[in-house]
């Protein structure tokens, strides 16, 4: 006999594939991250990720302020620090009239309920482009992990609602932990990357801030003694569960795309909010094969969005952020 289900009967018209739907996207499953720059009336487009853009604080106001009108409710911010700021011990990131400090009370004052997360890293601020003092060849783990710690402080105290250490220090959730209960600062969360990839797919980002490793003798040439191997799986939960055990609110995988196994399997082993982030390699592919005519932009943006939900992504952290909503009508 001809079969009794006909699993096509689910997909007939949009309103009954509507009515089945497993994943719907919404506005408030978004974290945006943004670029500050120093300047006023600033707002520079970065080459390898066309219409992103680096922004002065006067337009990062004007930038949340809009945001939020459209329903998005966090952000993520990322400083560009100037070179003659940089040197290989994060100095300048404690700062508390930094930029970093200046852009959270900026989004804070002009859009108080928005939930501003900060990146926790000394790379914006090292004059070798690494997340963590280098000498003799070694990032150094314990003392890069203190500055981490002070530099969380700082964002705190500058009203970060989360801190978000991107690093891959061994030990700093519990480092950043203690620190922020030590100035009594119980309530801001840390969300931790926590299964973060040493991917190639960071490249545009590293130009948005200036930030890559630089080609100097006895500095390492890539972040692969820190950054995870992508070819382990198991390590992404031990990494993950420790974070976790350390005291991380929200944990993180990164890359995206690549990594959506990565998702399922954190998703599946742990009980916190797990958030993913596609990074600057993944929007910039998009948007050359767009620009070449050969993918539909709109179309292959909602459905690598919507696949991390699906991966089981609570949080999705895109520089599609804002051009997703938009289509959500
Ligand atoms: C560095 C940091 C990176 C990103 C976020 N924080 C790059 C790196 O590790 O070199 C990448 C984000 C992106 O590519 O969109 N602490």
């Amino acid at each position: 006999m001809y079969p009794l289900r006909r699993n096509r009967r689910l997909r007939t018209n949009d309103a009954v594939r509507h009515l089945v739907r497993e994943t719907i996207l919404t506005p408030s499953d978004f974290l945006v991250p943004l670029f500050v720059v120093e300047g006023k009336g600033i707002k520079e487009e970065i080459t390898s990720m066309p219409d992103y853009y680096r922004l002065s604080l006067d337009n990062l106001e004007k930038e949340v302020k809009e945001l939020w009108s459209m329903g998005l409710c966090a952000v993520l911010l990322f400083a560009k620090v100037p070179d003659a700021l940089k040197d290989n011990k994060g100095v300048e990131a404690l700062n508390p009239d930094g930029l970093m400090q200046r852009a959270i009370k900026t989004v804070k004052n002009a859009c108080p309920e928005m939930v501003v997360m900060t990146d926790v890293a000394m790379d914006p601020y090292s004059s070798y482009g690494h997340d963590g003092i280098v000498e003799d060849g070694i990032v150094l783990n314990d003392e890069t992990v203190e500055l981490l710690a002070d530099m969380s402080v700082s964002h705190a105290q500058a009203g970060a609602d989360f801190v978000a250490p991107s690093d891959m220090m061994d030990g700093r959730i519990l480092s950043i932990r203690e620190a922020l209960e030590e100035v009594e600062l119980f309530h801001t969360g840390i969300m931790s990357y926590s299964a973060k990839y040493a991917s190639a797919f960071y490249g545009p980002f590293r130009d948005a801030l200036d930030s890559a490793p630089v080609d100097l003798k006895n500095v390492p040439k890539d972040k692969k003694t820190y950054q995870m191997d992508s070819a382990n799986r198991f390590e992404a939960i031990t990494e993950t569960q420790a974070d976790i055990d350390e005291g991380a609110d929200i944990v993180m995988v990164k890359p995206g795309l690549c990594y959506l196994d990565i998702v399922r399997e954190i998703r599946n082993e742990v009980d916190v909010p797990v958030a993913v982030y596609q990074v600057s390699g993944e929007y910039a592919m998009l948007k050359a094969a767009a620009e070449k005519g050969w993918l539909d932009h709109d179309a292959v943006m909602m459905e690598q969005l919507i696949a991390f939900k699906r991966a089981g992504a609570n949080i999705i952290a895109s520089y599609f952020a804002k051009d997703a909503v938009k289509l959500m009508g």
